[in-house]
């Protein structure tokens, strides 16, 4: 099974931090488990306007392939003005509808007030809910101030809520396994 660890951002350092504790976390429960971090600072964006797929550059057609490709995903995403970075919202706006349907994914959040972590409640699970996904119950928000100076994650209670994500997440994929991708709607 391979499950893509997605960093929704290309600016800043905690986001990437969050992602290598949870794949930490993740192999400790599933060592079998393939997990591959797709870091949206890597590629060369485009404004997603509707056109088909095959007419944008090869960083974007690489993306939504890598997506399709996966079986589960890990998103990471900072607050940014009270909302998902707009790279993140562009790439969910990449991809076919059916793309994440009923396969697991989890969130991890990181932001500089503590009550945006509502923004995941409003914003972020309403898309993946649109893409039909198995969204793990419990997801974490973390804040600036659970962080040292090297961005490396010092509250125990986040380690804690990190590894109960992790274990559920590995739960969730398994029952992914026995969901059929196929559907009787046509939507
Ligand atoms: C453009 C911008 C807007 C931001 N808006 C918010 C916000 O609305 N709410 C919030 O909690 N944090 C906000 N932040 C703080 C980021 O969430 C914070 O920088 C991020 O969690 C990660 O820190 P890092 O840059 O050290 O990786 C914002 C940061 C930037 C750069």
């Amino acid at each position: 099974m391979k499950v893509l660890l997605v960093d929704g951002t290309i600016v800043g350092r905690k986001t990437g931090a969050i992602l290598e504790q949870v794949k930490m976390y993740i192999q400790d429960f599933q060592p079998d488990m393939e997990l591959v971090i797709l870091s949206l600072a890597d590629y060369e964006h485009q404004f997603v306007d509707g056109r088909p797929l095959g007419e944008y550059n090869d960083s974007m057609q690489e993306i939504a392939r890598r997506f399709k490709d996966a079986d589960g995903y890990i998103i990471a995403t900072p607050i940014f003005q009270g909302s998902i970075p707009g790279v993140l919202k562009n790439t969910f706006d990449l991809l076919h509808p059916h793309t994440m349907r009923y396969k697991p994914v989890s969130i991890v959040a990181n932001g500089g007030t503590y009550q945006h972590h509502l923004v995941i409640e409003n914003q972020l699970k309403p898309i993946l809910d649109y893409f039909r996904s198995l969204v793990t119950p419990n997801y974490v928000y973390t804040h600036s101030s659970h962080f040292d100076a090297d961005n490396n994650i010092t509250s125990e209670d986040v380690h804690d809520r990190l590894r109960e994500l992790a274990r559920v997440f590995v739960q969730y994929a398994e029952m992914s396994k026995h969901l059929s991708k196929e559907t009787l709607d046509e939507h």
